[in-house]
């Protein structure tokens, strides 16, 4: 049991109980976690593409972090995810990789911020990496609904193109890429030639996702074709510590780097609202009621004007030089 690693359960409000009942590698660095409901007959069922959040107490601090879930999402009597390893992360991998057969962890309902589009002449799916996680469900709902389905997956190595056999059986045709065996995913070439109506998907890495953005127009994909999802975080190399301060509730903290400001105000009891941690949804923009320094935007929902403006931000990503003041 690594009790240390698992949340205080008097601060787990709105979450349900989840109990390891099973773990496996599937590649060195990745491993397969499947939870059962603990006093509950069932979790509630998720959609292709939805995710969990975890929550995880890492070096005394409470931590969130989110994985995409395998599976159809029509048994409720498990949540399977897997996760790899990041030797250079914050922690959250490597607890996640430390849990024991038997631990019990606080799990968020399901969200998914990366749906199916429902309509679409066809799906395009692209994944980098443990990206596959999402995709794969998404592969799973759109064969099962005769879907027409392609599929361009990488990874580093060849052991971590982890679900390879069952991804090649569901989806005849798919292209997998070895970066070990010299085998490289050419993105432009992957997003050619998009088909009227078609949708696209792309799972992975930050840098994956910025190079499908910016190829996908240029390409010819329409406006709204493109569906991303992003897990990993930030390298904080480079980051700085900043004040942080909250003009009408009062209270002045450091948000160091690796923290975010909404981590930062969570830990001091405060609530933040947050939904996907992600800087895509908005909910947790909060106002600037004075900037001693700059913004640092890392979200995907302000426009480019809204972030130039500099009156506003995304307290789960983006960050500041200086002093920062919160309208809150
Ligand atoms: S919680 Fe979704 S953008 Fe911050």
């Amino acid at each position: 049991m690594n009790a240390a690693l698992l949340a205080d359960p008097a601060s787990t409000t709105g979450y349900l109980p989840a109990r390891l009942v099973a773990a496996r590698l599937l590649a060195p660095d990745i491993r397969l976690l499947e939870f059962a409901p603990e006093g509950a007959a069932a979790f509630p069922p998720h959609e292709a593409g939805a995710h969990i959040d975890v929550l995880l107490t890492i070096g005394g601090r409470r931590a969130v972090r989110s994985y995409s879930l395998l599976g159809d999402g029509r048994d409720p009597s498990r949540y399977a995810i897997a996760v790899r390893l990041d030797p250079e992360g914050q922690g959250g991998s490597a607890a996640m990789h430390a849990l024991a057969v038997g631990d019990l962890l606080p799990v968020s309902a399901p969200r998914c911020h990366f749906p199916i589009a429902l309509g679409a002449s066809a799906h395009r799916l692209i994944a980098g990496g443990i990206g596959i996680t999402a995709i794969l469900s998404l592969a799973t709902a759109l064969v099962e609904g005769r879907a027409p389905v392609s599929l361009h997956y990488a990874a580093r190595t060849a052991d971590r193109l982890v679900f390879r056999s069952a991804l090649a059986a569901l989806v005849p045709g798919a292209r997998f890429f070895a970066g070990d065996r010299g085998e490289r995913l050419d993105l432009a070439r992957a997003l050619s030639d998009p088909q009227p109506g078609e949708a696209l998907y792309v799972c992975g890495p930050a840098r994956m996702i910025e190079e499908a953005r910016r190829l996908a127009p240029v390409i010819g994909w329409p406006e709204g074709a493109l569906r991303t999802e992003l897990f990993g975080t930030r390298d904080p190399a480079g980051d700085l510590p900043f004040t942080l301060r909250l003009a009408r509730t009062g209270g002045e903290w450091t948000v160091p780097p690796g923290r975010s400001i909404a981590d930062v105000l969570a830990e001091a009891g405060l609530d933040p609202l947050l939904d996907c941690r992600r800087g895509e949804c908005g909910l947790c923009v909060a106002k600037v009621a004075e900037l001693r320094g700059e913004i640092a935007h890392r979200d995907r929902f302000l426009s480019e004007a809204e972030k130039a403006a500099g009156d506003r931000l995304c307290t789960c990503v983006s960050r500041a030089r200086g002093t920062l003041v919160l309208d809150l």
